[in-house]
C-alpha cells in the first residue's frame, strides 16, 4: 500500500497559530491598523476539530463531499484506490479552504490497505468523527463475479468493523447509496447495473441491523441516497448497454441532481446534529415504475 501524507498544522499547531495571529490582530488594531491575513484567521477559527474518513475521495462525489466538509471545518482522510494525482488535487483544495488533509490509499476490499490506512488516521488524527462510506463500484470487467458484493457489502462492514474504536460518542457514519439500490426489489433496475444495486442494498441493510451496537456506542448512521447524478460515470456506462436511458429519466423526473446538490446533502447528513440514525435522505425523485 502506498502512502502519501500532506502535512497541514497539527492541532497544536493551529491553537499557537490562531493565539498568535489573535495577539497580532489585537497589537494593530489598537495601533489603528488591520491584520494583513484575516482569511487565515477565519479559516483557522472555523475549525470544528472534527475528523471524517472519505472513501472513494479522489473523485466525483467523494471528492466534493470532502470539499464541502472541508468547508465546515472538518479535517479529512481522503481515501483513494488508485488514482494518487487526483487525490492529491483533493487534498490541496481542502488545504485551500484552510484545513488539513491526510491521503491514504487503500482498496478497500484489501485487508492489508485498510490496516495501512487505519495506522494512517491513528497516526495522524488518533481518532474519527464521521466515517463517509462512499467508495462504491461492481461495473468493472476485470473482476470477479462476487466483486460487487465483496466491496459494497464486505469491504463496507469491514472498514465500519475497523473504524468504530477509533470513533467516539457522537460519531456518525454515512452510507452512500442509489435510488437503484435503496429500493431494489421493489423497482425496476435497468440490467448492468443489477449487482450493483443487489450489493449495495445487501450492504446497506447489513450496515442497518448494526444500529443497536452502535448506538449504545453514540454512533449514528444515516443514508442519503440519489436519483442518477447528473455527468457522472455510472449512468453513463448504464447508457450504453441502455441507449435512451438518462434521457428518459430526466424527463421522468423533471431534473437529475447534479454532484454538488448530491455532495452538499451528503455533507450536510454528516454534521447536522438534528438527524436521527437510520435516517434516509433522498435527493432527487424516487418516482418511478
Ligand atoms: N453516479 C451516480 O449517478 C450515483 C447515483 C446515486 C448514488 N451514487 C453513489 O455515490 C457514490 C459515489 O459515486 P460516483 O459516481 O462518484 O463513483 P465513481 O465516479 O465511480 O467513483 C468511485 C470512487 O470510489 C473509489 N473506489 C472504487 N473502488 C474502490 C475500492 N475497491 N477501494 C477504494 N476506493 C474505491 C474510486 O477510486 P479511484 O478513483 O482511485 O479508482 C472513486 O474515488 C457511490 O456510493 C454511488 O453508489 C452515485
Amino acid at each position: 500500500m502506498l502512502q502519501f501524507i500532506i502535512q497541514f498544522p497539527t492541532v497544536s499547531n493551529s491553537y499557537q497559530m490562531v493565539s498568535t495571529l489573535l495577539q497580532r490582530s489585537a497589537a494593530l488594531s489598537s495601533e489603528g491598523q488591520k491584520l494583513k491575513c484575516p482569511n487565515t484567521l477565519n479559516r483557522m477559527l472555523n475549525s470544528t476539530g472534527k475528523i471524517a474518513l472519505v472513501t472513494g475521495a479522489s473523485r466525483g462525489i467523494g471528492a466534493a463531499v470532502s470539499h464541502r466538509l472541508a468547508e465546515r471545518g472538518v479535517d479529512i482522510v481522503v481515501n483513494y484506490r488508485s488514482k494518487a494525482p487526483r487525490a492529491e488535487a483533493v487534498a490541496e483544495t481542502i488545504q485551500r479552504l484552510g484545513r488539513r488533509a491526510v491521503l491514504a490509499q487503500a482498496d478497500i476490499t484489501q485487508e492489508s490497505d485498510v490496516n495501512g490506512m487505519i495506522q494512517i488516521v491513528k497516526d495522524q488524527f488518533s481518532h474519527l468523527d464521521y466515517l463517509i462510506l462512499n467508495a462504491s463500484g461492481g461495473l468493472e470487467k476485470d473482476k470477479p463475479a462476487d466483486y460487487a458484493m465483496m466491496l459494497n457489502l464486505t469491504a463496507q462492514e469491514q472498514l465500519v468493523d475497523r473504524t468504530i474504536p477509533l470513533m467516539q460518542p457522537g460519531g456518525r457514519i454515512v452510507f452512500v447509496t442509489s435510488h437503484l439500490a435503496h429500493f431494489y426489489g421493489q423497482k425496476p433496475v435497468h440490467g448492468l447495473y443489477e449487482p450493483v444495486a443487489a450489493s449495495k442494498q445487501a450492504g446497506e441493510q447489513a450496515l442497518r441491523r448494526r444500529i443497536p451496537e452502535l448506538t449504545d456506542k453514540g454512533i449514528s448512521l444515516i443514508v442519503v441516497s440519489g436519483d442518477l447524478i447528473e455527468g457522472t460515470i455510472t449512468p453513463k456506462l448504464m447508457e450504453r448497454s441502455s441507449p435512451g436511458l438518462i434521457e428518459a429519466r430526466r424527463e421522468q423526473a423533471g431534473v437529475l441532481p447534479t454532484v454538488e446538490e448530491f455532495a452538499r446533502a451528503i455533507a450536510e447528513a454528516c454534521v447536522d446534529p438534528a438527524r436521527s440514525s437510520g435516517e434516509t435522505v433522498f435527493v432527487g425523485s424516487t418516482d418511478w415504475e
